[in-house]
């Protein structure tokens, strides 16, 4: 083909896509988009995109939630003074989807899952847990067997500068259980004493649950803030004709 035939080609062709389409899809290959609003479309297409999506996208902004740092987190706890910084968690990109609802009219969606998820990072703790006194710093690891989580969000519809729709955030709530495990390896808990320090980590693990339920809120408020706001990002930037197959309600 000639330069030039071959330019008008592409020209041509250019076109012809660009008013196919109206503009280039934004949506990353892995959102297979639902024609309906069944329990069983959702809940496979959330469950094929999870492992793509908690690697974010940094060229829209969207970042990455497995691993996500924290940088520094303070635990207000009274009697005890608990820090945890330079922390990682792991294990999103394996979360189980139970289920996923989305009610377009009402402008509501909600999703179950659970995962397995490992944190590790440094602490600081200074004070009494339960009955032990507690000075201590060093290596934390944390590790969650099937922390069960639903997270209800109340969405809205707004459009763009160039006229597309999106789901945005209006508010949100979750509740979570523990699931069936929570295991601490928490490293120097009494300083300089290695066989106290053995002793108050026992003592922890047997007592998970308590343990969890009074250190777990904060970070997991924490992770669920996070996710949130990277699934607003998301909206914001990937439009809602891309999301779902169903025309967006009055
Ligand atoms: C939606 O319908 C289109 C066209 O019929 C089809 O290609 C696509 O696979 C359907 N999507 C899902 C998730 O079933
Ligand atoms: C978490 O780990 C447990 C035990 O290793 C396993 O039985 C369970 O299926 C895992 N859950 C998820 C969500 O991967």
């Amino acid at each position: 083909m000639e330069p030039r035939s071959f330019l008008c080609c592409a020209v041509v062709s250019l076109l012809i896509f660009c008013l196919r389409n109206g503009h280039a899809k934004i949506a990353p290959d892995y959102i297979h988009p639902c024609n309906d609003t069944s329990r069983e479309c959702l809940v496979e297409a959330t469950q094929f995109a999870i492992p793509e999506f908690v690697k974010g996208i940094p060229e829209l902004g969207v970042p990455t939630l497995d691993p996500f740092t924290i940088d520094q987190l303070s635990i207000p706890l009274s009697g005890l003074k608990v820090t945890f910084y330079k922390g990682k968690v792991s294990g999103f990109r394996k979360c189980i989807v139970d289920n996923v609802v989305s009610e377009l009219e009402k402008r509501y969606f909600g999703l179950e899952f659970h995962c397995n998820l490992t944190i590790k990072g440094q602490y600081g703790a200074v004070g009494r847990i339960l009955l032990f006194p507690i000075n201590g710093e060093g290596d934390a690891k944390v590790k969650l067997t099937n922390l069960r989580m639903k997270v209800d969000i109340n969405t809205k519809y707004v459009k763009d500068e160039n006229g597309l729709n999106h789901f945005a955030l209006r508010n949100y709530k979750y509740s979570f259980d523990y699931g069936d495990r929570v295991s601490f390896d928490l490293k120097n808990l009494f300083k300089g004493s290695q066989e106290l320090s053995d002793t108050v980590l026992a003592f922890l693990n047997d007592n998970w649950k308590s343990v969890a339920e009074e250190f777990g809120k904060p970070i997991v408020d924490y992770a669920v803030d996070l996710a949130i706001r990277t699934i607003e990002k998301f909206f914001a930037v990937v439009p809602y004709e891309e999301l779902v197959n169903v025309p967006i309600p009055e």
